[in-house]
């Protein structure tokens, strides 16, 4: 008989839903030859969007200064590259030793919390949240502590139930701006409220900003890092995004705000960066040509963009559905859309997900991925054409109403 391999039992408690389960059965399903609309993944390449030109042409001409090792930390012209829109937002201490390339912003959300965290250290991250977050923390020896963002506030948190929730544990707290998968983008005030929050408990600010250009309407982003100056912020963005260069796995982290005191846990961000040697290089040459050339995707965010004709059908097709509600994505790549299951009894946003798979064809992610208590939610990305969209959110309406209607001997018989 042969002895199972035991594996790292932190893993039980670990999930990432967005290539899970439900995906491997998708996979299945196109290998049947049975087509899939996939709504799971805001991976803009897979919907025909592209990557700038001028981004592309300046890792193509940088091929050859590509074959060594750079510095652990990144090549110097793109951390000056990203120093300088630092230093444009008016943090004039920032310098290119502050700033940390890593293969997309996934492989720094993981060492920035390994180089910060012992057992048992509590880190506040938003619910819901980009799920890597969570996982990360408990990969790390934490213990997540999910402050909620529910749909009823528009998606944003409240300072004081998040002061409720520190304890003498707590050493850092999370914040997604533009949130994915809500969308919800955080006003000033908010933002303010949260940083004097971080600075009296003295906790670190870990600020997500991976879709802060890629913003709806009158939403308007501010940065986190100019907010904190009595306790250390970590800003995190990348390409992946606003770029459509999820492929070439480049993102950053600058830390700024008390720096000085946090000299300890740069070292080892430092020593973690270079047991892995280095980031990808090829990747980082686009760093300055994305963050000095021109704009390219807030026109996706206006009319006749990409995204806000999507956004825009997302929203018509829930107004004239009968079961989903959504509050309006103000801001990154997705819809978090609600089902009414108030006549469903049992209802989970799991196998909701699995039997829309299985008997429509269409791939969303269950809402409970994204570490919300309630099971009601489920997200779509906005990357599929507009007329897509809304014939999707039609279908999705559609098979509520037959669970519904399946569902209605059950409800008069209990
Ligand atoms: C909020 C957020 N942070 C980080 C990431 C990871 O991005 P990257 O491709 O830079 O690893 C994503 C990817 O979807 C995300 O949504």
């Amino acid at each position: 008989m042969l002895r199972p391999i035991p594996h790292n039992e932190r893993l039980a408690d670990v999930r990432y839903d967005i290539r899970g389960p439900l995906h491997a059965r998708a996979l299945d399903l196109e290998q049947q030859g049975i087509p899939i609309v996939r709504l799971n993944i805001g991976n803009p390449g897979r919907f025909g969007f592209e990557a700038p030109t001028h981004i592309r042409e300046a890792i193509a001409s940088h091929l050859r200064d590509s074959e060594a090792y750079c510095h652990q930390q990144g090549l110097t012209e793109a951390r000056q590259a990203i120093v300088d829109v630092m230093r444009a937002r008016g943090l004039s201490g920032v310098d290119t030793s502050h700033v940390f390339i890593g293969n997309g912003v996934s492989e720094l959300i993981d060492l920035s919390l390994r180089g910060l965290l012992n057992p048992g250290d509590e880190v506040l991250v938003p619910a819901p949240d980009y799920p890597l977050w969570t996982a990360a923390v408990i990969l790390n020896d934490g213990q997540p502590v999910h402050y909620p963002c529910p749909p009823e506030r528009l998606g944003l948190p409240d300072p004081i139930e998040i002061e409720r929730m520190i304890t003498p544990r707590t050493r850092a707290i999370v914040i997604i701006n533009p949130n994915n998968p809500n969308g919800a983008v955080y006003p000033k005030p908010l933002l303010e409220a949260i940083a004097a929050l971080a600075e009296k408990h003295r906790l670190v600010v870990f600020s997500d900003e991976i879709y802060e250009g890629l913003l709806f309407e009158d939403a308007k982003f501010h940065a986190m890092a100019p907010l904190v100056q009595g306790s250390l912020c970590i800003t995190m963005s990348g390409l992946s995004k606003m770029h459509r260069a999820c492929g070439y796995r480049v993102g950053w982290m600058v830390a700024s705000g008390r720096v000085q005191a946090a000299r300890d846990y740069l070292r080892s961000l430092d020593l973690l960066a270079a047991l892995r040697l280095c980031s990808n290089v090829q990747g980082q040459w686009a760093i300055p040509a994305a963050l000095q050339g021109p704009d390219t995707h807030t026109a996706l965010c206006q009319p006749g963009g990409r995204l806000f004709e999507t956004r825009a059908a997302l929203l018509r097709a829930v107004a004239r559905s009968r079961y989903l509600r959504v509050v309006a994505p103000m801001g990154a790549m997705y819809g978090f859309v609600g089902v009414d299951a108030r006549n469903l009894p049992g209802f989970d946003d799991q196998q909701f997900a699995l039997d829309l798979l299985d008997q429509r064809q269409v791939l969303i992610v269950p809402g409970s991925s994204f570490n919300v208590s309630y099971r009601d939610h489920f997200r779509i990305t906005l990357l599929p054409e507009a007329a897509l969209m809304e014939r999707v959110i039609d279908t999705i309406d559609g098979f509520v109403g037959e669970l519904a209607q399946k569902a209605r001997p059950h409800v008069a018989a209990a």
